[in-house]
């Protein structure tokens, strides 16, 4: 039995959608739901409720031998900590109540590096991937650099003015990853019932690129110019509060932005096995056009 968490979301639902296809028998814990396809309600065991609630996980996790565990984001969350933390310990208990035996977490780059406990939002998700592994079940941290994904957030201002910001230097080159590449490692991982221990596994995608690059990417794949545009942290800053993010969680994401700045998701080596295989401009082909052209 395997226990899928947001299986609405982003990345859930495509973890979700790999897993269905085998034969195992597939648990999820859904808020709504109403959000789920006919054809996947059929297929799954709903647990509703949310995956922070106690009973709700109480009961997801009996009998199962796997979880998919992933914290939602938080934007009015009272502290870093309140929205990973806070968010995982009942979870983090009914592992070991359960003895849910492997899971597989999303995580963040950085463990090991100066900005490990220094870097906001990535800091609180490697205080995550602790508490999971002191309840004593086997861990994969899939520990991630930015998703490709998150250029969707600014396709109004690409569609509009043809540029996107943030607070980072346009040259730096990083490692970012496909959010469809994070879901079959998680896949992949939740099928096999053979490992484990407590380990990170980075998810690189298949090159770095600097958002000068990215921005040098679009304007080729849309056919008009597209320009990265470095904003200081204040102005980020305001731009979330703007939309209604808690201060901490504001700061937790520029924490994270100047640790990013500084290196911390160039620390960890792309090999065969921690590079993933979309490239951005096939992301932004696939993924990206037909959302600024819709
Ligand atoms: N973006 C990045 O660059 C990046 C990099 C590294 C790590 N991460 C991590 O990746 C995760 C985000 O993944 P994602 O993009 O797949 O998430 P997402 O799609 O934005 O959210 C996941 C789902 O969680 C559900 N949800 C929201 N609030 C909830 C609550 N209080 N209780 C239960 N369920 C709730 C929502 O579904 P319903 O409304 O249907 O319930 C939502 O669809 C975060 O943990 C983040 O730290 C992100």
């Amino acid at each position: 039995m395997i226990v899928v968490t947001t299986p609405s979301g982003n990345i859930g639902s495509q973890v979700l959608r790999e897993l269905v296809s085998s034969d195992e028998p597939i648990r999820v814990i859904a808020r709504d739901p109403g959000r789920l396809t006919p054809a996947t309600r059929e297929r799954v065991e709903v647990v509703p409720g949310s995956h922070s609630d106690s009973e709700v996980v109480n009961k997801a996790f009996a009998g199962a031998d796997s979880v998919f565990w992933l914290v939602p984001p938080d934007p009015r969350a009272a502290s870093v900590e309140a929205a990973y933390l806070d968010f995982t310990r009942p979870a983090s208990q009914a592992f070991r109540a359960q003895g849910v035996s492997r899971v597989v977490g999303i995580s963040a780059l950085g463990r090991g590096t100066p900005w490990a406990s220094k870097a906001g939002l990535a800091s609180a998700s490697l205080a995550m991937d602790d508490l999971i592994a002191s309840s004593g079940v086997s861990y994969r941290a899939l520990t991630m650099p930015s998703f490709m994904d998150n250029m969707l957030r600014q396709a109004e201002s690409i569609t509009r003015d043809g540029v996107f910001s943030l607070p980072i230097n346009g040259d730096r080159k990083l490692p970012s990853v496909a959010t469809r590449d994070i879901a079959s490692a998680a896949a992949m991982r939740l099928r096999d019932h053979g490992w484990n221990g407590v380990a990170s596994v980075p998810v690189l995608g298949p090159e770095d690129l600097s958002y000068n690059d990215m921005a040098r990417i679009l304007s080729d794949v849309l056919g008009r110019p597209v320009r990265f545009e470095q904003i200081s942290l204040a102005a980020y800053k305001a731009r979330l509060l703007a939309r209604g993010m808690s201060d901490a969680m504001a700061q937790g994401n520029v924490d994270m932005w100047i640790a990013k700045n500084h290196g911390i998701d160039n620390a960890a080596t792309r090999t065969a096995e921690s590079s993933s295989t979309t490239r951005f401009r096939d992301w932004a082909q696939q993924a990206f056009r037909p959302r600024v052209a819709a």
